[in-house]
Formats: C-alpha cells, structure tokens, sequence
C-alpha cells in the first residue's frame, strides 16, 4: 500500500526521499514520486512502475534541487497507476503539494465544491482535493490553511504538505493511518513507516490522530486537533539498519524465515520468569470473560485459528475465530464479558481495525496481538501483546505468523493459569515445549536443502492440494496461502476429513497432496485420507514428525521435523511449508518480496 516519506534539513532532499521510497517498496506500490522545494517553486519528478525508474528520472535532472521536499510510492485506488494519479498532487497555483496515505471518503463531494470556483483538478485521486483545498484555504498562514483543510476531510490520511511560500517548512497530519516523525540534529524527517528513517535516526514520535506535525530543519512542533502545541515522547528504536537489509541473502522472505528461531526467543524468554508466563503489560482479568473471539485477516487469521484450538483446549471457554472482514459487518453477538482478540503483524490493516472498533462499541475488551510499535491497532487496543518479531519486510509473513502463533500459546498457558483449568504438571510441560521451541525451530531450518529438492521435484504441479487435521488443518490454511501469495499455483487447503464430500473429484493422476501428520492424535485418520488420493493417483508430500515410521510407506516423499507438544505443532510445521513455498516460487521465477498485486500492509477495505 502507499508509503510516504520527507526530509528537511541542509542536505540535498532527492537522496534522502529516494532511499526512503527504496524501503518502503516492500509495501507494495504501482508507482512513485517526489517533490522539493527549489529556489522559486515547487519542483516534482513522477514515475509509474519501480522506484528505481524515478531514480533514473532524477539522474537525468541535474536542476532537481532542494532541501526541503516529500515522496510517494502510490497503490492504486482512485485511477490507474499513471504520471498523472502518482503522488505529490500539486495545486493549482503550483504553491502546494502533498503526499498522502489512506482514502479521502468524502473526496467526491469536495472536488465538486471546488469546481465550482473553477478550481481544476489534472488527476483521479482523492488525494488531489486535499490540496486544493488548502490552496483554496490559505490566505497566508500555512498552518490554519491546514488545520482548516482537515478538519474537512474524512476517511483516512497520513498526510505530507510543503509550500513554496514556506521554505524549509513541512506540515503533516494524521487520522486512522500510520505517521512517524523521525528527528535529527538540524534535519527533520517523516514517514508511514519506521523503515523509511532507519538508516538516517532511531529516534522519532509516534504521531496520534487528529494530531498535526511543523517540521523545520530546526525542530519540530507537534499540534493537537486545536491547534495546540503540545509534548509528546521521543522513542529510541533499538533495531538497527541491518535488521530492515537483506544481510546477504537474496530475499527478505528467506532472511526472514532463517530469523525465526531468533524472533522466538525475542517473544518468549522475557516472558518466563522460573517456569511462569509472566505478562508484565498485561492487566487482565481472565474470570470476567465468558467467551472469546478471534478476529484478523490473511497469515493472521490462520494464526487465530491455532490460537482457538489452544486457548479452547486448555482454557475450555468456547473461542471463535473469523476474518475480520467479515466479522465487521455481521453484528456479532458479544458484550462486556466478550474477550475479542486482534492478530495483525503490521498494526494498520483496516479490516482488523474496524472489526475491532466494531467490537469495541458493542462492548467487548479487546486484547491486540500485534508486532509494531505505536502502530494503530496497538493504541486503539484495550491491551496489547507485542511480538518481537523484529521489522518483517518480505509481503509473505513468515516470522511474523510463528510470534503470533507462540505468544497465542503463551496467553492461552497464562489464562489457563490464571482460570485454574490447568493443572501444575501440564503447565509446567508446555511451558519448557515453548522454551525450547527456538531450538526445534532451528532444527526444522536445517531442512532446508531437502525442501528445496522437493520444490525441484514438484515444482510444476499447477494445482495442489494441502491437507491436515486439528492443528495439522490450520497450517495447512497457512501453508496454502503462503504457496499460492508468492508462486502463483492454484492452491487449496482442506480438513483432510472433507476431502471426500467433493474435493476428491479433482484429484486425478500426478496431482500433489501436501499432508501434514504431524498432530498425532488424529494421525491413523490423516493416513486413511492419504490412502484415499493416493488411490486416485495423486502424489503425496508428507510432514511429520521424526521417528514416525507408519507415514514412509504411504507417502511418496516425508519432510520430518522435531516432535513438539501437540498444541504447538504448527510453530515447526509451518516452517518447511515457508521453505516450500520460497523455492517453488524461485523455480517459476516469481518475485518473490514483492508478489504481483499483493501489498504488505493492507490500509483500503
Ligand atoms: O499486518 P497484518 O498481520 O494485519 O496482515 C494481515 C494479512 O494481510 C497478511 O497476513 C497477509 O495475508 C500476508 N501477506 C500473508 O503472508
């Protein structure tokens, strides 16, 4: 989705904004552009497709100077991705222009107001309106111009604003989309996203809505909706530039599932003080709730659906798990002794937001699951569990969804704890499987050249299958998504047990069957469903767990990964489901980072 990103200060601003617009490529975007204060107007440069096509721009317009600008990656939603739709918008007079992230709502009815003073508008977007309307406001405070603007505008907005009239200044807003200002010695930056200001400060301000930003390379001074300075806190992020690189590997996805037995440790080992799940931040009394519902999109999703099964299993208080983008608009039942819980890696997906507010106003606690800091769905949260993933870049979740899927486990251990539904022995049990599991985590990487042979071996199966039972189900949900997001192969996930009410009518000879056995509980049942495709001539991919010899002789190939608690399967199941996916897509030549038509963080419904 959109990014936004900009500099002031005494160096030369093009630099600065196009490294910044190179990091947030990961987001997902169709085109790009930046804008800079030169010495008596407002100077842009457009590019449709890759940042790197701006780049070349910019090489190719040695006048393009300035020290005082902003930049854009655009995800298309009001237009094509064109020169024209890119971002900054300039306004008619040529005296403003602004970048923007999120959806104007009311742009429609804006834009025909101003055309009405013959104001006229050169793209599609919602965006353009937001400056024309501060050119239509200004009468020569930049600050009320803007203040006067917003208070218009509806929907949501990170927004980027400078004047020719006002060099070195930039104004920003923000409303329901991410902001962070990132502070310098006599230089001052913004961006949606911490990444974009990583390698230039580690020190920024986590920007609140209905709150306003005055940057100059001098300082910064922050509004509230009044127009009123007031203080807010500077947070010192405590990752480096090397954690947002690729640290020699050939993508992020791959850098970042060879992180996970790191990022595990990162989430667990400082919530277990002498064998007890110790949530600090937590402040949460279990016996007042009744129910839970799980509620998130995509990767997320599939992680709630492990969490249902945990927190169920050993809280025995019933739990829902739907996508958000539905539970939004069913009017779920639920009240104030409904726990609903939120899973989102990025903090903005905007179909998890408003289910959550929607829970919110009916009453329910919401408890967030989330990975960034100071991102919205943590603020809005009641409560909120962070994991410590660290920046996830590559489109495909990978550490992001083992965090979510232990930190579920942890909370589900802590309740169970705190209901009294568990007893002393198989607390303590589960707590040691989830210490170790960084450890097993590592041990089921160490697959990674035999997945790679398997991808090798499999890769041209245009339509596969991935089936499993109870826990083996809900990572095959997450191993199908994860093959068909970055390869592009028709992919299904199914209960193993429902294959037979039709599904089965499109296995024929040749046809890959992902089965995961690795929740032995139900594994004699697994088999029968393998023995019933195989019959049909499919091939069988088997993961299960080491020792288990019944699955060789019915699976054609077997991945064996480390025995864990049943409960927490699906942390080191998924993991040669990632890897499978990695190199499939590397043999069809995919982008892999950077999927077609997919973004990273998903900020429109
Ligand atoms: O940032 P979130 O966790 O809220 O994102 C939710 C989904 O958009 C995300 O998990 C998506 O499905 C991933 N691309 C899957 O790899």
């Amino acid at each position: 989705m959109c990014g936004i990103t900009g500099y002031t200060g005494f160096n030369q601003a093009g630099p600065i904004l196009l490294d910044g617009l190179k990091r947030l490529e990961y987001r997902g975007y169709d085109s790009a552009g930046i804008a800079v204060q030169g010495e008596e107007e407002i100077m842009m440069l457009k590019a449709t497709g890759k940042v790197s096509h701006l780049v070349d721009k910019y090489n190719d317009t040695p006048d393009f100077k300035g020290v005082c600008g902003i930049g854009h990656t655009r995800w298309a939603t009001h237009g094509i991705p064109s020169d024209t739709n890119a971002h900054p918008h300039l306004s008619a007079d040529g005296k403003f222009a602004v970048v923007h992230n999120g959806i104007i709502e009311n742009f429609a009815e804006i834009r025909a107001e101003l055309e009405k003073y013959g104001i006229e508008f050169k793209s599609e977007t919602d965006t353009e309106v937001i400056v024309q309307l501060l050119a239509h406001n200004y009468k020569g405070n930049f600050k009320m111009a803007l203040m006067k603007t917003i208070a218009k505008l509806e929907g949501s907005y990170a927004i980027g604003v400078i004047s020719a009239d006002h060099p070195g200044t930039i104004f920003c807003a923000r409303l329901s989309s991410p902001l962070i200002i990132g502070l310098g010695l006599e230089e001052n930056y913004f961006a949606s996203d911490i990444t974009a200001l990583v390698s230039n400060t580690k020190d920024v301000i986590d920007m609140d809505d209905g709150e306003v930003a005055e940057l100059t390379p001098e300082g910064v001074k922050i509004y509230d909706h009044a127009g009123r300075e007031i203080n807010k806190a500077v947070r010192h992020i405590t990752w480096d530039i090397a954690s947002a690189e690729k640290s020699g590997y050939e993508h992020f996805m791959m850098k970042e599932i060879m992180e996970q037995p790191q990022a595990l440790k990162a989430t667990i080992e400082p919530r277990v003080k002498d064998e007890e799940i110790v949530f600090d931040e937590l402040k949460l009394d279990m016996k007042k709730f009744n129910r839970v519902h799980i509620t998130a999109c995509g990767s997320a999703y599939h992680a709630g659906c492990v969490g249902r099964g945990i927190i169920e299993a050993l809280c025995r208080i019933p739990v829902e798990a739907e996508v958000a983008s539905e539970l939004r608009y069913r009017d779920p039942i639920m009240d104030d002794k409904t726990l609903v819980i939120v899973i989102s890696q990025s903090g903005e997906t905007a179909d998890t937001i408003a289910a959550m507010k929607e829970c919110k106003y009916k009453g329910a606690t919401v408890l967030a699951i989330v990975n960034v800091v100071g991102s919205s769905i943590a603020k809005l949260a009641d409560h909120c569990l962070y994991t410590w993933a660290g920046p996830e870049i590559a489109v495909a979740t990978t550490k992001g969804y083992t965090t979510q899927v232990v930190l579920l486990a942890m909370f589900a251990v802590w309740a169970a704890g705190e209901l009294k539904t568990i007893s002393h022995g198989a607390y303590t049990s589960m707590v040691k499987d989830i210490m170790r599991l960084p450890e097993r985590a590592q041990r089921a990487l160490d697959l990674n050249s035999r997945v790679m042979k398997m991808a090798d071996k499999y890769y041209d199966n245009q339509s596969l299958f991935f089936i499993g039972r109870n826990m083996d189900y809900a990572v095959a949900l997450e191993g199908s998504l994860k093959l068909k997001e970055i390869s592009y192969l028709h992919s299904e996930a199914y209960a193993a047990g429902e294959l037979k009410h039709g599904t089965i009518a499109l296995i024929e000879p040749g046809r890959l069957v992902v089965a995961l056995c690795c929740y032995e509980k139900l594994l004699d049942k697994t088999i029968s469903n393998i023995q019933q495709v195989k019959a049909r001539g499919a091939r069988v991919l088997a993961v299960a767990h080491e020792g288990n010899r019944a699955i060789v002789t019915e699976a054609d190939d077997v991945l064996f990964v480390p025995v864990t608690d049943p409960l927490l399967v699906p942390v080191i199941e998924i993991i040669p489901m990632q890897l499978f996916a990695y190199y499939v897509a590397k043999k069809n030549g995919c982008d892999i980072d950077k999927p077609k038509n997919l973004a990273k963080s998903v900020t429109v419904e």
